[in-house]
C-alpha cells in the first residue's frame, strides 16, 4: 500500500524539509517546521484504505471504501475484546486509571506484541525514563527491539519524533506528562489537557495512525483530567479494580468501533497483565469460601455473561445511624433494597451497620442482580448461609415483585458452566439444561425459597 509522504513544513514561509529541524534551512525563523503529510495520490486511498483527508471535499457515501474490518489487534485477547477486535487506525484512545493499576504495564505489552506483528510502534514515555522502561520490560519478557522510546515532554516534538520513526501506532504514557508548546497553563492542568487531547485526535485522524493515551483518574474519578479528555476521544477504556487482589478489568465506557460497557479481565501476575480465559470463574473463585452473606448471580457486560458474587456483612451498629457502605454497587440502590427487604420481606437491618460489595472489582449497573443483592443481605441480617450452588436472578420492584430480566437464558447457561445447581428466577422462565430454576414470584417467597434447606 502506499504510504503517504510525510515531512515538514515552515509555518512562515512554506519551505519543506524531509527532517525536523530547530530553524528552517529557507527563511532562518526559529521553531516553524511543523510536521506534515501529503496524501499518497490525489484522492486515492491511504494507508488502511481510507480515503486520504482532505477537509471539507464532498463525496458519495458508496465511494468511502469499507473498511470496518481495518483493525491492528493486540494479540492481548482481553484488551482486544474491549476496543473491539484491535485498534483501528487514525482511532484516538484513551486508557484511563487509578495510578498502579496496570496502565503503563498493558501499554508495553500491546508495543510488544504490536511491534512483534510487523507494526512500526513509537512509545512516548513521558512518566518514566527509559532505562525505568526497559526494566520493566525485562521484567515483563518483552523484546521491545522495536519499539521507538521517546523520552520527550513536548507534545509537538514528541509527535514529530513519533513521524520521523515512521509509526503506525503511537501510544503516550501518560497525557498528564505531556504538554504543548505555547500555551501559559500548568503540564496535565485541564487547559493543557484539552489542547494536547484536540490535537492528538486531528493529528491520528490526518494520519490516520492508531494512537492510545493513559490518563490517571483519582479514585472516584472526580479529578477533571481524562474526563475532559472523553468527548473528544474515539474510545475510552477505564482499568478498575477491587481494593485488594489481582484482578483487574477493563471496561469500554465510550467506544465508536465496539460495544459500550465491553469488559476485559485480566491478573496482575510477576510478568504483567495476564488476560484471563475465564472471567466468571476467577470471579467466584476471588469471592473466597461460602460464609452468610454471600449470594450468587449473572451480569451481562458488554457482550458476555458474567457469574459473579455479591457480599454482604451486617453487625451491630454503635451509632445513632447506622452506616451503610456499598463498593461496586450505588449505596442508593443498597438503601432501596434494605428498604424493599424490610416492607416486603419482614426483614430490618435497623440497627446493623451494613456492607456491601461485588467479588472482583465489578461494579453492578444491572438490576437482575437485585435479588442477588436481597439474598446476600438477608443471609447476613440472619447470619446465615446460603446453599453455594444456589444463584439468583432477578429485578426487585418496590412492591417486592421479582421482575424478569433481559438474556436470563445467557446467564443461566453460565451459571450451569460454572457448576451451580439452582437458581431463583423471576416466574415465566424458559428452563437451561444443567442448572434447576426456582420460580420465585416476590421477595418474601424468594426468601422462603433461598432458606429452605435449613
Ligand atoms: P503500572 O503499569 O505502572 O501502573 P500505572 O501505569 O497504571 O500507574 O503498574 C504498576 C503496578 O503493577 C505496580 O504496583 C507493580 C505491579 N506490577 C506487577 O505486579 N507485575 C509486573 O509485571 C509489572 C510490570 C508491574
Ligand atoms: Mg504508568
Amino acid at each position: 500500500m502506499a504510504r503517504a509522504q510525510r515531512g515538514y513544513r515552515c509555518s512562515a514561509c512554506g519551505a519543506e524539509a524531509a527532517a525536523h529541524a530547530g530553524r528552517c534551512p529557507r527563511c532562518e525563523a526559529w521553531n516553524t517546521l511543523e510536521p506534515f503529510q501529503r496524501g499518497p495520490t490525489a484522492g486515492g486511498p491511504g494507508r488502511g484504505g481510507h480515503i486520504a483527508a482532505e477537509p471539507g471535499r464532498a463525496l458519495s457515501l458508496g465511494d468511502v471504501p469499507d473498511d470496518a474490518g481495518v483493525r491492528l489487534p493486540t494479540s492481548i485477547p482481553e484488551f482486544d475484546r474491549v476496543l473491539g477486535g484491535g485498534i483501528v487506525p487514525g482511532s484516538l484512545v484513551l486508557v484511563g486509571g487509578e495510578p498502579g493499576i496496570g496502565k503503563s504495564t498493558l501499554m508495553l505489552q500491546a508495543a510488544a506484541r504490536l511491534a512483534d506483528a510487523g507494526l512500526a510502534v513509537a512509545y512516548v514515555c513521558g512518566e518514566e525514563s527509559p532505562r525505568q522502561v526497559k526494566m520493566r520490560a525485562t521484567r515483563l519478557g518483552v523484546e521491545g527491539a522495536r519499539v521507538t522510546l521517546i523520552p520527550e515532554a513536548n507534545l509537538d516534538a514528541a509527535l514529530a519524533a513519533a513521524i520521523e520513526a515512521n509509526a503506525d501506532v503511537l501510544i503516550i504514557d501518560s497525557i498528564q506528562s505531556v504538554y504543548v508548546d505555547g500555551l501559559e497553563a500548568r503540564a496535565g492542568g485541564p487547559a493543557q489537557l484539552a489542547e494536547a487531547g484536540a490535537r492528538l485526535v486531528g493529528w491520528a485522524k490526518e494520519r490516520e495512525i492508531a494512537t492510545i493515551v493513559t490518563g490517571h483518574v483519582t479514585k472516584g474519578g472526580e479529578i477533571a483530567g481524562p474526563r475532559l479528555l472523553e468527548h473528544l476521544v474515539d474510545a475510552v477504556l477505564y482499568f478498575e479494580s477491587a481494593e485488594s487482589g489481582l484482578l483487574r478489568v477493563l471496561r469500554a465506557v465510550k467506544n465508536r468501533f465496539g460495544a459500550t460497557d465491553e469488559v476485559g479481565v485480566f491478573e496482575m501476575t510477576g510478568e504483567g497483565l495476564r488476560s484471563v480465559e475465564s472471567p466468571s470463574a476467577a470471579f467466584l473463585e476471588a469471592a473466597g469460601i461460602p460464609a452468610s452473606g454471600c449470594a450468587a448471580t449473572a451480569i451481562i457486560e458488554g457482550s458476555r455473561p458474567l457469574a459473579i458474587e455479591v457480599q454482604a456483612l451486617a453487625v451491630e451498629s454503635h451509632l445513632a445511624a447506622p452506616r451503610r457502605i456499598a463498593s461496586g454497587l450505588e449505596v442508593s440502590r443498597l438503601h432501596l433494597l434494605l428498604a424493599v427487604l424490610a416492607r416486603r420481606g419482614g426483614l430490618f437491618a435497623g440497627n446493623l451497620d451494613v456492607v456491601a460489595t461485588v467479588s472482583g472489582g465489578l461494579r453492578l449497573r444491572d438490576p437482575a442482580a437485585d435479588l442477588a443483592v436481597i439474598a446476600a443481605l438477608a443471609s447476613a441480617i440472619r447470619d446465615k448461609e446460603l446453599d453455594p450452588a444456589t444463584a439468583f436472578l432477578g429485578e426487585v420492584a418496590l412492591s417486592g415483585a421479582i421482575r424478569p430480566v433481559q438474556q436470563v437464558q445467557r446467564r443461566l447457561a453460565e451459571l450451569a458452566r460454572l457448576g451451580l445447581e439452582r437458581c431463583l428466577v423471576p416466574p415465566g422462565t424458559a428452563p437451561v439444561d444443567g442448572v434447576r430454576l426456582l420460580p420465585v414470584a416476590n421477595v418474601r417467597e424468594a426468601l422462603r425459597v433461598a432458606f429452605s434447606a435449613d
